[in-house]
């Protein structure tokens, strides 16, 4: 039996989840067919129902649905409750169970691929919105000396920070209040970067041997590394290791199978020439 799988976004049509876990499947044996279905923004209910009825075993959920994809479980991983919002849907005995990859896939792709382990580093998380609050929980689960949030508004850093104020102590603020501190780990969780803008970071935030992680990633430099390499950062990593690391996270939710994601993400970062 061939089982089925998709991942569900508007737009999709350049999602390379298909390939990756396309690329899992032929490198783990399973027999499994994984598609990218384009939902109406209206529609997302409807377009999992429908999968389902087909005979869906589990999705992913992309932009802009990770919310909606939150409500419509009917069971949550503990992640996934923490991040508010659900990147892979496993569907079984007439349950939605939803659960959160990102932060997972982050950590590994910082910690495995990259080799920096996070315990004991300053880090700092850009951004307030959906994408950093995905990946606060597991961040903090590698014992950093600290987390801090900045956001370009700082309310908001602050919000999130007090979300999590029962796991550890997280502080918040502004760019511009970010000046006096130092970090080990820059982790942008911003869209910024997708509009092609740059960020208004202070000089000084890079300590010696710091890491610069960019949650996005494209052709070339994103703005953020650019920007990351002018003030000093040492190390600089985007997003597609991430993307490939949530895939296998998510492939092992699905399958208690760890595909090997090396391959993967070689092919990935010589398609796109970075
Ligand atoms: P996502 O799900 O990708 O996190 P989001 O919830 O809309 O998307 O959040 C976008 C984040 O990027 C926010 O932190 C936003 O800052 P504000 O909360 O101040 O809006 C941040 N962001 C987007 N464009 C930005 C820009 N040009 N400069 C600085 N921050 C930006």
């Amino acid at each position: 039996m061939t089982d089925l799988y998709a991942v569900f976004g508007n737009p999709i049509a350049h999602s390379k989840s298909p390939a990756i876990h396309a690329a899992f499947a032929a490198a783990s044996g399973a027999d499994l067919v994984y598609e990218a279905h384009l939902a109406a923004l209206d529609g997302f209910p409807k377009a999992i129902a429908d999968f389902i009825a087909a005979g869906g075993k589990g999705a992913n959920i992309t932009v802009p649905f990770k919310e909606e994809a939150f409500r419509l479980s009917t069971r949550l991983s503990e992640r996934a409750a923490r991040a508010g919002a659900v990147n892979t849907l496993s569907f079984a005995a007439g349950e939605i169970a939803g659960d959160n990859t990102d932060g997972a896939g982050l950590v590994r792709d910082i910690t495995h691929n990259l080799g920096i382990s996070l315990a004991g580093k300053r880090i700092l998380l850009l951004g307030a919105g959906g994408a950093a609050r995905g990946v606060i929980a597991p961040l903090l689960g590698e014992k950093p000396a600290s987390l801090r949030l900045a956001n370009r508004s700082a309310e908001k850093a602050q919000g999130l920070a007090d979300a999590f104020a029962d796991l550890a102590s997280v502080s918040a603020g502004s760019f511009d209040e970010t000046a006096e501190y130092s970090f080990d780990v820059v982790i942008n969780a911003t869209s910024a970067s997708l509009a092609g803008t740059s960020l208004p970071l202070p000089s000084g935030i890079f300590a010696a041997g710091s890491l610069a992680y960019d949650m996005m990633y494209g052709k070339g430099e994103t703005p953020f590394l650019e920007l990351a390499r002018e003030q000093g950062a040492a190390l600089l990593a985007d997003g597609l290791g991430m993307l490939v690391e949530q895939a296998a996270e998510a492939f092992f939710v699905w399958r208690i199978v760890r595909p090997d994601t090396g391959p993967v993400l070689a092919s990935l970062r010589a398609q796109l020439g970075s």
